[in-house]
């Protein structure tokens, strides 16, 4: 048993996605969520960049006394996790690994990618899949846009529909039979996704998997919350001039109050 809180950390509105499965699948689990808003985004910045952020966040958490941290980006998980493994007592989860365990066997043959630029950049994920199944074959593509859209909200309309299309142009016609969504803002399109892609292409939520993995590491290590709260985490910005809000309350559906912390 440790009653202590979970931090869960993103560069603004995707790591939600992450966020809304682990308090579906761990009700009792307080959370305390930063969405970096005053630095997102993360994707086209530099490999020195995310870890000298993501450090910054850690020792947020760490001070904050949390018992496990959970990197609910996949930016930030390709690029500055090892790094964070080193130095840092505290468990500490990316999206990857779990991602991979649960979906990645070893009859997968084919699989899509859509992620940022820094994690297409890092080949993390191309690396992790090989080592599980070195016979899968792999097409990944950056996907800058949609990040931002996400952000602002534009998950449905006409501009996304249009962005979608053309970057599900390299996946149609091809064998693939799970696309991995490598960014946590993209659950935000997957309606739009599996349009362009069609019901026999799988697609893979990594906050589902983060979960799932997550609820079992909690009962393997004697981890988990015994106490039953109701209103039990936080959301924390970096920065409030943004749309976070609007976004954020339509993904989960409720009424959320925002603080604001200096990082
Ligand atoms: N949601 C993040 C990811 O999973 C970051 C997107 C961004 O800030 O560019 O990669």
């Amino acid at each position: 048993m440790d009653n202590r809180k979970i931090g869960i950390f993103d560069s603004g509105v995707g790591g939600l996605t992450v966020f809304s499965e682990i308090i579906k699948q761990l009700p009792n689990e307080e959370i305390i969520y930063i969405g970096d808003t005053k630095r997102f985004p993360y994707g086209s910045k530099s490999k020195e960049s995310i870890i000298q952020i993501s450090k910054q966040i850690v020792n947020y958490l760490v001070s904050q006394n949390v018992k496990l941290i959970v990197i609910a980006c996949g930016t930030a998980t390709s690029q500055a996790l090892e790094e964070l493994k080193q130095i840092y007592k505290v468990p500490i989860i990316g999206i990857i690994e779990p991602t991979i365990l649960n979906c990645i066997n070893n009859d997968t043959k084919n699989v899509g990618i859509i992620a940022t630029k820094g994690t297409i950049r890092s080949g993390e994920w191309e690396k992790q899949i090989k080592q599980k199944n070195n016979n899968t074959y792999i097409i990944s593509k950056e996907t800058p846009l949609l990040a931002q859209m996400a952000e602002e909200g534009w998950t449905k309309n006409e501009v996304a529909k249009m962005a979608i299309k053309e970057y599900m142009k390299d996946f149609k016609d091809t064998k693939i039979e799970k696309i991995i969504l490598g960014c946590t803002h993209y659950p935000l399109f997957e309606e739009l996704i599996k349009q362009e892609l069609g019901n026999n292409v799988e697609i893979i939520n990594t906050g589902k998997q983060m979960a799932k993995y997550l609820k079992e590491y909690l009962n393997k290590n004697n981890m988990e919350n015994t106490i039953t709260n109701k209103e039990n985490y936080s959301i924390n910005l970096t920065d409030t001039e943004c749309n976070f809000i609007n976004v954020a309350e339509k993904l989960l559906n409720k009424s959320l109050k925002i603080n604001k912390i200096e990082l």
